[in-house]
């Protein structure tokens, strides 16, 4: 736990700490810019679990499916996680990567992580079915699925995030110019929230239909947190201190969404757009009444709505969502292509995340407007110290 907190407090403190620099170990607080001026925060790269997913989230994060070419062997995925371990913990201290063309481009990392994922390909390659997680594997067909190949599954999985666009780009580009013998890009979703600095810190995220959308999740630092989203490693001993992602690309329907009224929008949620309170309560982190009926006798947050059926109805039915938005150009005569690319991260797919999708799935106002266009998950490896490399657990 003694990274964890580091990481929390230098990942985000760093900026309120301002200009003073404080180095040690692995991880500095601050990235030192050509011109030493101004002070970059960073996330630590090494600890016990991979950062970018306890981390606080920062306003881009772009994910990246990729495919191993025919014939990559577990050597190959060594040779490849070494190099990808080395330039992320360069690049994510502002410090160019080995084979950096334009290492002038990493001074700013700004809270920059690198969190690469397995998919079940990685364990075919490596010839090591017998180690894959069993919820390492794609999900189950849902009947709202309308899922297209190209966002969907993947053998690899780096997920890149900053409050930095360019840093971003620069980064995929690092590491996928490394991988370029060993994976082709299969998908790449950029996803975004508000900027750093536009509103408080912790400030639960809008999606772009306007919903307060993140409210109900573990807290970052927590031991709940830690049971929730850490494997403990019972089943396969190598994942102790890693996780599960699964990446679902959501489009929303925004011109449906338009014709509904503010009061038809918070039954559908169960919750007020104007401030993410639950239809019970008053502010947004007040406990919902599921049960509590209005004069009609009618259930006062709807029984189908989004968020009484998303709620947990089994002790372990809990994950991390830690989602972003996206914004694509419309084909045709349509306004806009948008929706969320949503991410849930927990210790076990099949005991936590698919009991409350396969629900969703059956009944869930929210249907209505939106609809699953891809879907991939992934085993999210445990962190790993200097002189070791991601994945190493596994593949050594
Ligand atoms: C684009 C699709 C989705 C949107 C826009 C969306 C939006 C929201 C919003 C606004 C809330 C209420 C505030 C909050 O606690 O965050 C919420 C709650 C929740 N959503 Fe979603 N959601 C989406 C898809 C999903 C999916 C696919 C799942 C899981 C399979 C899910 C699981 C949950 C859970 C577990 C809660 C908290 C329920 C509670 O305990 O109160 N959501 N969602």
């Amino acid at each position: 736990m003694a990274d964890l907190s580091r990481r929390r407090l230098f990942g985000v403190g760093a900026a309120a700490i301002g200009g003073v620099g404080l180095g040690f170990g692995a991880g500095t607080a601050t990235a030192r810019p050509a011109q030493a001026e101004v002070a970059v925060p960073t996330v630590p790269f090494h600890g016990e679990h991979q950062a970018g997913v306890e981390t606080p989230p920062p306003a881009h994060t772009t994910f990246v499916g990729l495919d191993l070419r025919p014939g990559t062997d577990r050597a190959a995925l060594v040779r490849l996680m070494r190099v990808w371990t080395d330039d992320a913990a360069r690049l994510t201290v502002g410090t160019g990567a080995l084979a950096d063309t334009e290492p002038d481009l990493a001074t700013a990392p700004a809270r920059l992580t690198v969190t690469v994922g397995f998919g079940p390909g990685v364990f075919r390659a490596a010839g090591l079915d017998d180690r894959r997680p069993p919820w390492c594997r794609p999900l189950p067909a849902f009947e709202i699925d309308r899922l297209e190949p190209r966002w969907s599954d993947g053998d690899v999985l780096v997920q890149v995030g900053s409050d930095d666009p360019v840093t971003v780009a620069h980064t995929l580009r690092v590491l996928l110019k490394a991988a370029r013998n060993t994976a082709t890009v299969r998908w790449v979703q950029r996803g975004f929230r508000r900027a750093r600095g536009s509103e408080p810190e912790g400030t639960t995220m809008r999606n772009l239909m306007g919903q307060v959308d993140g409210t109900v999740n573990p807290h970052a630092g927590t031991a709940d947190f830690g049971q929730v989203v850490w494997n403990d490693g019972r089943e396969q001993p190598w994942m102790a201190g890693g996780t599960s992602v699964v990446i679902r690309r959501i489009h929303l329907d925004l011109d449906g969404w338009d014709e509904l009224d503010r009061h038809g929008r918070d039954e559908v949620m169960g919750r007020r757009m104007s401030d993410g309170a639950p239809l019970t309560g008053e502010s947004e982190h007040d406990t919902p009444d599921f049960e509590a009926v209005g004069p009609g006798g009618l259930r006062i947050i709807p029984e189908f709505s989004h968020v009484a059926r998303a709620r947990p109805m089994a002790p372990r039915e809990r994950f991390l969502r830690r989602a972003y938005n996206y914004d694509e150009a419309p084909g045709g005569a349509g306004v806009s292509d948008s929706g969320l690319i949503f991410v849930a991260y927990q210790a076990d797919v099949d005991a936590q995340y698919v009991p409350v999708q396969q629900r969703l799935a059956e009944a869930d106002m929210f249907n209505e407007w939106s609809t699953p266009i891809g879907s991939a998950v992934f085993a999210i490896p445990p962190g790993c110290r200097a002189g070791e490399y991601l994945g190493q657990g596994l593949l050594a």
